[in-house]
């Protein structure tokens, strides 16, 4: 075997010729005298034939186990029905490990073997579509603030203190000393915006949250922009112009891993200037008003109606499968069985919170920070992002500028995607003046002592200015249409998994 290696991407560019193929056994097929193999390496998925002609290669190929590693070697021919539409007809095989009981097989896998399996499920097609995504989605934000003058600066991971509120803290000791895993990088970001004018910081950030939503993460990776000079319009259309830009990016790269996640791309495409702008209280009228009940009730009636189709199916469909005989339609019938199922528990999940959802959203208090799915509720309102702004003191961090028009309320943003995402962005102008700041922090438990350092921005030339930041996993999940938060990282941290 002296062929060049060559990457299953670039197959198209070797017609005719023999190449060498590194990668992984992906799945196999015996059809008699023929053997179907397909192999994946990371850049895309071949299907490799081998013929009882190939003599031994043939032999081995038959008993291969599922993510054998290997090295196949053959022509490069152009094959309509194999995805990618090149196969290699091979010749020769080499084994470079192999063996039996990979733990991820066809048939359908619950979610918490499968997140337990974590490090060997990165290797299946939907959780490498969306690593490729978020790979794409960073480097858009990256580009879009580079492109804008922007400095990356990066903060620091150890703190000594809350950088949001003291509730969600991660304790970790320092040398005696208790320090904490930061929740923002805005604080430092806030003194470098003092020295380059336009900076962000892009790292994990960790919330010691204990609710077990479909949102929260325990470790999430946060986009943070810090303006100098900006008030709370201009991150807004910072915002804006972010997040067309991010969509559109992605959009025109992975329009494939997006439709084999399942993901309807109109909404996405649909994504435009100007988002909907409205304040808190205009969003608690939305959630208290009684278009709002019209709407829920008629959700709840639907979603009523749609279980009660899958709940008709299934029965059907086990009848069907108890039929069958043939391997492939078998498991075609088990995995439709098993998205039923997963859509029914969803429906019942569904059914089961919406009353209370409703409920909460109609005796909404003005003073309340919007819950989870007083979120879902607004979101679902619009056809696209959509900003609340100037929420109640009371709700939100100790940093925020106060309104001068409403003193109730603070100078801040939410942005919130649409199909019921909820919050992707949080923002705000900062407080500038050190005493209405320390006043503020009194408030919040946050002890002002500790805060010289941050404090002496107001007192050395302070200015107006503002920033935000974009929860990168919220935000792919939203791209990516994933029922969860935890799809979106690698190796997701949440209340009750550390491992792998
Ligand atoms: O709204 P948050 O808490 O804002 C801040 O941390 C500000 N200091 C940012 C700034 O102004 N520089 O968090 C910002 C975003 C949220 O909108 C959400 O997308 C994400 O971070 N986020 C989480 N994502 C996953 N899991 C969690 N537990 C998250 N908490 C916040
Ligand atoms: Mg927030």
């Amino acid at each position: 075997m002296a062929e060049e290696f060559v990457t299953i991407r670039e197959l198209g560019r070797y017609a005719g010729r023999i190449v060498r193929v590194r990668g992984w056994l992906y799945g196999r097929r015996s059809g008699g005298k023929i053997v179907f193999l397909q192999i994946r390496d990371g850049t895309g998925i071949c299907q490799a034939v081998v013929e009882a002609s190939a003599g031994p290669a043939f032999q081995l190929a038959a008993t291969l186990p599922q993510e054998t590693s290997l090295v196949i070697r053959g022509a490069v021919r152009s094959d309509q029905r194999a995805p990618g539409g090149w196969e290699v007809a091979v010749s020769d095989l080499e084994i470079l490990q192999a063996n039996e009981g990979y733990p991820i097989t066809r048939k359908p896998h619950g979610i918490d073997f499968l997140m337990s399996h974590r490090h060997l499920w990165l290797r299946s097609r939907r959780p490498t579509a969306i690593l490729r995504i978020r790979h794409t989605l960073i480097k858009a934000c990256r580009d879009f603030l580079d492109q804008r003058g922007f400095t990356l600066v990066d903060t620091p991971i150890l703190v000594p203190g809350a950088g949001e509120d003291v509730q969600t803290l991660f304790p970790v000791d320092y040398f005696g000393e208790r320090v904490y895993l930061t929740q923002t990088g805005q604080l430092y970001l806030e003194c470098a915006c003092m020295a380059l004018g336009k900076v962000y910081c892009f790292g994990p950030t960790f919330r010691a949250e204990k609710s077990k939503t479909r949102r929260h993460l325990t470790e999430f990776w946060m986009l943070e922009p810090e303006v100098a000079f900006a008030e709370l319009e201009e991150i807004m259309e910072l915002a804006e112009d972010l997040v067309c830009h991010i969509v559109r990016t992605v959009l025109s790269a992975h329009a494939d891993d997006l439709t084999l996640l399942g993901r309807a791309l109109e909404p996405l495409q649909g994504v435009q200037k100007p988002f909907p702008r409205l304040t808190y209280t205009e969003a608690v009228e939305i959630l208290r008003g009684e278009r709002t009940r019209q709407r829920l009730e008629a959700e709840i009636v639907e979603a009523r109606r749609r279980l009660q189709n899958c709940v008709d199916e299934l029965p059907r469909l086990e009848a069907q499968l108890a039929a069958v005989k043939q391997p492939a339609q078998r498991e075609k019938l088990g995995n439709r069985i098993a998205e039923l199922r997963e859509t029914i528990a969803d429906l019942e999940q569904e059914l089961a919170v919406r009353p209370e959802h409703l409920r909460l959203a109609q005796t909404f208090e003005w003073g309340k920070d919007l819950g989870g799915s007083d979120e879902t509720i607004l979101s679902r309102e619009f056809d696209r992002p959509v900003f609340i702004t100037h929420y109640p003191r009371e709700a939100k961090a100790f940093y925020m500028k106060r309104s001068a028009a409403d003193p109730r309320t603070v100078l801040n943003m939410d942005l919130l995607a649409p199909e019921g995402y909820g919050e992707i962005i949080g923002g705000s102008q900062r407080e500038e003046d050190l005493e209405a700041l320390t006043q503020a922090m009194i408030e919040k438990q946050i002890r002002p002592e500790e805060y010289q350092w941050y404090l002496d921005l107001r007192r050395f030339g302070s200015v107006p200015h503002s920033g935000f930041g974009l929860g990168l996993e919220r935000t792919l999940a939203w791209l990516c249409g994933l029922r969860h938060v935890r799809e979106a990282i690698p190796f997701p941290r949440t209340l009750g998994r550390i491992y792998p």
